[in-house]
């Protein structure tokens, strides 16, 4: 290529430059090592050649260098000028990138607070299974297969004989033969019944239950740890009473109600089941009540979480819709 044509070159492809980018292309064609310009001049046998043709050339290389690098400063200020420098262009207007975090959803979200409630009272927490025996759910809990009970709860009976829990007291066996006596011990889980479903009712829904055996237990250190965990749930001192209530593992048994205003009236309000643990359960699990006794209480998680967060339909906890979840995400 003639000194001329290179020139030309440079500045047509110049002309097109608009980023740094390009511009460092360019100057590496023309200039760098291997460049066009660079080359002129590499090529050329200063030895051999005539004075003359030396002078001539050297002149014009000379100029094309000047021109070059005159040139390429040009099109870098024009570049920066523009500030396309900074190729990204950024749009400040633009919605910012939504890192989303995840809801403890709401029953959870009370399992864990209640968890620690009790745990500073001394209680363990025993995991359960959602598919138990026959005898874990009934027999243990004196509930034989004639008797009447088993019609209060409507079982979904699994093709091995087996069980969906309907209630956490089918782990009440278990945790007393593995943990033994004395024992405080709370178990949380999800039950099953095969109800009719409406705003109060769920065919899948968790309860808590809590067991404590020791020597002397009697129903004032029922009430006594029932009224200590409420106040701490809600934060103020609450009021319990205890009715008559029939359940053929407790004796006796009772229906646990608190004081609270629900729209606007303050009344009492039945919030869980408990009682005095059956002597024939603890029997079923090999402890003798001539030495040991206790309590037990089931409280419906489900239904704390909807008195807790103010939820009116308890079907809304389990349809996995994250408008519902996202409503909590403050409420651990
Ligand atoms: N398991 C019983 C129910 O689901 C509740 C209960 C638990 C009652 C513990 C007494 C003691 O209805």
């Amino acid at each position: 290529m003639k000194l001329a044509e290179i020139q030309a070159a440079l500045l047509a492809d110049l002309a097109d430059v608009r980023t740094d980018e390009a511009l460092n292309l360019v100057r590496a064609r023309y200039t760098g090592k291997d460049g066009l310009v660079t080359n002129l001049r590499k090529n050329v046998d200063f030895s051999t050649m005539p004075i003359e043709e030396k002078r001539s050339f050297g002149g014009a290389f000379n100029d094309l260098k000047s021109t070059t690098d005159e040139a390429i400063r040009q099109a870098a200020a024009r570049i920066a000028a523009s500030g396309a420098h900074d190729v990204v262009p950024f749009d400040f207007t633009l919605p910012g990138t939504d890192h989303r975090l995840g809801a403890i959803h709401p029953i959870l979200s009370t399992q864990i607070e209640i968890e620690d409630i009790f745990r500073s009272m001394g209680f363990q927490v025993f995991a359960g299974d959602e598919a138990v025996s026959e005898f874990e759910n009934f027999d243990a809990l004196n509930i034989p297969g004639d008797h009447p009970a088993r019609d209060m709860q409507d079982t979904f009976w699994l093709e091995n004989g087996m069980v969906l829990r309907t209630h956490t007291s089918s782990m009440q066996n278990r945790a007393l033969r593995k943990l033994g006596a004395p024992v405080r011990a709370i178990f949380p889980g999800r039950c099953f019944r095969n109800e009719a479903l409406d705003i109060t009712h769920e065919n899948t829904f968790y309860q808590l239950e809590g067991l404590m055996v020791d020597r002397d237990v009697s129903v004032a250190n029922l009430i006594a740890v029932m009224r200590d965990f409420l106040s701490q749930v809600f934060r103020r001192e609450i009021e319990v009473r205890l009715r008559p209530g029939f359940f053929p593992f407790v004796e006796p048994g009772f229906e646990l109600d608190f004081k609270t205003t629900l729209n606007g009236v303050r009344r009492w309000v039945e919030l869980m089941p408990c009682g005095m643990v059956h002597p024939a359960v603890l029997r079923n699990a090999g402890i003798d009540p001539a030495e040991f006794s206790g309590f037990a209480f089931g409280l419906g998680l489900t239904r704390l979480a909807m008195l807790k967060h103010g939820v009116p339909d308890v079907r809304l906890f389990n349809k996995a819709d994250l408008r519902f979840c996202q409503q909590f995400h403050a409420s651990l």
